[in-house]
């Protein structure tokens, strides 16, 4: 069974015992992060949803120290592998079986600028995107940054979904109410909210997002940075 461990916002990391995935590792700049990114001891493959601060994070300081390789968009690989990171570049809708299992690209609406961090240094534009991983015999879905959209259904079709990482924090993605319409498209069987709370633009109210989702006969696990859960 896979462990999946939550760092605030959408920062996750799944572990089976062999490998060590990384998701959109924002910890250094995260107020929720429950670690430093110094505390990562094993990063085996990065996965990028997008360019923005918030989600790049702390990938290039990390990958250069656990030698990781970053899953990423086209544009964005092009720029990370550029800074010396090992690097494999996909698009949406394209799938690629990794040692650990199957990755898919899957579609998100969001902005594709890259963010100024603080040094001038900027990721070109590229697609935001989300990730639906096999990993230990489990179906995960990180939505990434992204707005609810019907085609999600045909992300659950062929896939059941075991656990689905879905944006709650309204104002720049998805709020409670369209992520529990997310969770009626994808199938899903559970859900993990993720990008709430970080900060007060992006507050939302979790006892009522997983009432709704039990309405719908699913079930919903909140973490708190620092949590983990066997999937
Ligand atoms: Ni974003
Ligand atoms: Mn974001």
């Amino acid at each position: 069974m896979p462990t999946l461990t939550y760092f605030g916002h959408s920062a996750i990391q799944l572990e089976d015992g062999k490998t060590t995935l990384l998701i959109d590792p924002f910890l250094a700049g995260n107020p929720l992060a429950p670690i430093k990114p110094g505390e990562i001891t094993k990063a085996d493959y990065i996965l990028v949803t997008h360019g923005h601060a918030d989600h790049l994070g702390d990938t290039v300081a990390l990958a250069k120290r656990h030698h990781s390789t970053v899953i990423a968009t086209w544009e964005l690989s092009t720029y990370l592998e550029k800074k010396g990171l090992k690097v494999h570049a996909m698009s949406s809708g394209g799938a690629h079986e990794f040692p650990f299992g199957r990755v898919k690209m899957t579609l998100a609406f969001h902005g594709c600028g890259g963010d100024v961090d603080g040094d001038g240094d900027v990721p070109p534009p590229n697609t935001p995107i989300g990730y639906l991983i096999n990993f230990g015999k489990k179906n995960l879905y990180h939505a990434g940054d992204t707005a609810l959209f019907s085609d999600m259904k045909l992300i659950g079709e062929k896939t059941p979904i075991h656990v689905a990482c879905l944006p709650i924090g309204d104002n720049f993605t998805m709020g409670i109410e369209d992520a529990a319409r997310a969770m009626e498209f994808l199938g899903a069987e559970r859900c993990i909210p993720i990008h709430y709370n970080t900060w007060d633009v992006i507050k939302a109210d979790t006892k009522a997002f997983s009432f709704k989702i039990e309405k719908l006969g699913k079930k919903c696990t909140i973490l708190q940075p620092g949590d983990y859960f066997e999937y």
